[in-house]
């Protein structure tokens, strides 16, 4: 293609001026490719900073509605609800998860109701919800039992798509589940709630501060392998993401973020639909230590690693730096 060689070429031209590097940049970051998760807590007025997560905090649903109407005035088109549900509501069969009163169905009502342009994004996962901080249920000898498990993920769904939610998002991995949450949508008429299925979620290390923020990290026994992926594999990612999309999901999720762009750029070429990466917990963390430290600035960290994620090829990226990023942004 370049016929040209040094001297006539030198890359470096191009790069001389602020001017010139702004015309020939390749890949654009701005608040509308953000998604913030926000955690939610019991109570009016609270806001409760997680030790392992410097910077986030919990909040009450009342102070969910600031952040609602803040994300509206950034320019972040969506922001994404975790609840941290009160230890007593805790049980082996989850039933607090399908209570049309709990904590995230209120969240999401109180959101809509203060920031209707915003989206909401609701995670369909039993771990805020078991007493064994596990996503599904499970049977005598611990293990996640699939079908039964996806019997209560489709109730799940249909009460946070009646309490307002804008998208759903299955990040439990069980098999089957999108279809099935797909046809209970459509059938309750709920035929515009978005599925963003957590396609290929690995079974990581990086998610330690987010089980923090939602209580589940003290009870959870033994691990998560036998239904998040092997960090080794890669192919099978790319077959998850290909059963999700046939059962009907409308953007898939490729989790964690930095360590698995090979991941997102796989599936962005094979499949040509919709990517978000979540940049987790412990990516989070791990910016914010590295700043602490001394190890690099740390705007100049979260941009450079946002920007990486669009360059790979995601549409859109789900971040606690999401209003900071924003901030720096502008609109
Ligand atoms: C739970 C869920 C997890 C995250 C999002 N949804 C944790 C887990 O699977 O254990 C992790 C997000 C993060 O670390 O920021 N289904």
């Amino acid at each position: 293609m370049t016929s040209a060689s040094y001297p006539a070429l030198r890359l470096r031209r191009t790069r001389a001026a602020a001017w010139s590097r702004a015309l020939v940049a390749e890949t654009v970051l701005a608040p509308a490719d953000l998604i913030w998760p926000l955690f939610i807590t019991e109570g009016e007025g609270v806001e409760e900073p997680i030790a392992s997560l410097p910077g986030v905090s919990r909040w009450s649903v009342d102070l969910i509605r600031d952040r609602a109407r803040e994300a509206r005035e950034l320019g972040i088109p969506c922001i994404a609800l975790f609840p941290n549900t009160p230890p007593g509501l805790r049980s082996t069969d989850a039933r607090e998860a399908l209570n049309p009163d709990n904590l995230i169905c209120r969240a999401v009502r109180a959101a809509k109701e203060a920031a209707p342009e915003v989206g909401v994004l609701t995670d369909v996962a039993l771990d805020p919800y078991t007493a064994h901080g596990h996503d599904g249920l499970v049977d005598d000898a611990g293990y996640v039992l699939n079908d039964d498990t996806v019997d209560v993920l489709v109730n799940q769904a249909l009460v946070q798509a009646e309490a307002g939610a804008d998208i759903v998002a299955p990040s439990d991995m069980m098999d089957g589940r999108v279809g099935r949450i797909r046809s209970a949508l459509e059938q309750a008429g709920h035929v515009n709630v978005q599925i963003m299925a957590y396609a290929a979620k690995y079974a990581s290390a990086f998610y330690g501060p987010f089980r923090d923020a939602v209580g589940s990290r003290g009870l959870l026994k033994g691990d998560k392998k036998s239904y998040q992926m092997d960090p080794a594999n890669a192919e099978e990612a790319l077959r998850e993401v290909a059963l999700d999309l046939a059962e009907g999901a409308d953007t898939v999720m490729v989790k964690p973020g930095l360590p698995y762009l090979d991941i997102v750029r796989r599936v962005k070429e094979r499949f040509e639909v919709p990517v978000f990466a979540y940049q987790v917990s412990g990516e989070y963390a791990m910016i914010e230590a590295a700043a602490a430290a001394g190890a690099g600035d740390r705007d100049a960290l979260v941009l450079e690693t946002l920007m990486a994620f669009k360059r790979a090829g995601c549409s859109g990226v789900l971040t606690y730096h999401a209003a900071h990023a924003a901030r720096l942004l502008g609109r």
